[in-house]
């Protein structure tokens, strides 16, 4: 296994911060809460945070901008461009190599940055060839408006098309105790090429937190709702098999989410898991993970939960842009 091209710093604590949830993806969020998440994480030396120009349309790297203000040279900004609206109002992809400058552009005006440290492609563009879309990324660098980049859900022949044209330091990935499959498609080539896997919705988009009980906890507007594994039945089948967390989190004296999370830690020194997290005791509770130690045989016994999961990770509309599904 090569060693990953991002920063080593970048990986103690391993853990990073994902800001989505703070433009109103699962309910509702506090702005001061936010901004004090986004402190407290600085606070404790996590420098990774994650966000998108589509979270929020925009809000998301403009709140994050906002509370990195002054403590930009501590921090690695990850930020991702690809999904516009077409002319009917539709979710799309678009990686223009055209598109890509202006979207650039505008991130950067918004994070109040002269620098993103991680640009990445949210998806891919079908309509165009991944050697263009990265070759546009490429003059990003060679221009210093970006340092390293990266590739969100493709397929392992396209990532290594694309590191064919340019170093891919990361590419983000669904993956947690519930999403595995990475694990057999892209993972492989990510460690031969020295790519790190950023793992996005680690906890499952918060099941696995053992949290998220009923679909009348889920506010109007929460992206859950249109999922399959949080559908009427589905739901209650799956929160079942936090169970098996719970008990060993009561072992290790900690929660399931840091069970959930020191899992994924356990998988290898390239994994970096991203929670999402828009309020201090979540963060709080989250740190906990690096402390959980898990044997081997624990963690295999943990991986077979993956195999009872109802329903898939995205309806059928977003499964459309993701690669390998
Ligand atoms: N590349 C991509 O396509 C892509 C796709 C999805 C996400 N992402 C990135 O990955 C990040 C993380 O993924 P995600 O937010 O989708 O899912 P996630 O991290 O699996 O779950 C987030 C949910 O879990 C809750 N939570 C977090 N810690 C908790 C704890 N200790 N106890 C109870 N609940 C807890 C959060 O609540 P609060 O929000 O209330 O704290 C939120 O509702 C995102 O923020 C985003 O930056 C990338």
């Amino acid at each position: 296994m090569k060693i990953s091209q991002l920063p080593p710093g970048l990986c103690t604590p391993a853990i990073g911060l994902g800001c989505w949830g703070m433009s109103n993806a699962y309910g509702p969020a506090d702005e001061k809460e936010s901004i004090a998440t986004i402190e407290a994480a600085l606070a404790v030396g996590l420098h990774h945070f994650d966000t998108a120009d589509v979270y929020g349309d925009g809000h998301n790297e403009i709140l994050l901008g906002r509370a990195l203000t002054g403590r930009r040279q501590d921090v690695f900004i990850a930020t991702k461009f690809g999904f516009v609206g077409d002319e009917h109002g539709q979710v799309c992809v678009d990686g223009r190599p055209e598109r890509v400058k202006v979207a650039c552009e505008a991130s950067l005006r918004r994070l109040g940055t002269e620098v993103i440290d991680l640009y990445c492609l949210h998806r891919r563009d079908k309509r165009v060839e991944i050697e263009d879309t990265v070759g546009a990324m490429a003059d990003l660098v060679r221009a210093g408006k970006v340092r390293y980049l990266g590739l969100s859900e493709v397929s392992a022949e396209t990532l290594r098309r694309a590191s064919a044209v340019h170093p891919i330091a990361a590419l983000q990935s669904e993956y947690s105790l519930f999403t595995r499959d990475t694990e057999s498609t892209v993972l492989p080539v990510c460690r031969e090429l020295g790519t790190a896997l950023v793992a996005f919705s680690p906890l499952g988009r918060g099941l696995l937190t053992g949290k998220v009980k009923s679909r009348a906890e889920l506010t109007a507007g929460d992206y859950r709702r249109e999922m399959p594994r949080f559908a009427e039945g589905n739901l209650a089948k799956n929160s079942a098999l936090v169970e098996a967390l719970e008990i060993m989190a009561l072992a290790k004296n900690g929660t399931a989410a840091q069970v959930a999370l020191a899992w994924l830690l356990g998988q290898g020194k390239d994994i970096l898991p991203i929670p999402g997290m828009k309020r201090r005791s979540h963060l709080q509770d989250n740190l906990g993970a690096l402390r959980i130690q898990l044997s081997p045989d624990e963690l295999a016994q943990l991986s077979t939960l993956s195999e009872a999961v109802q329903g898939q990770r995205h309806n059928p509309h977003n499964l459309k842009f993701i690669e390998n599904s």
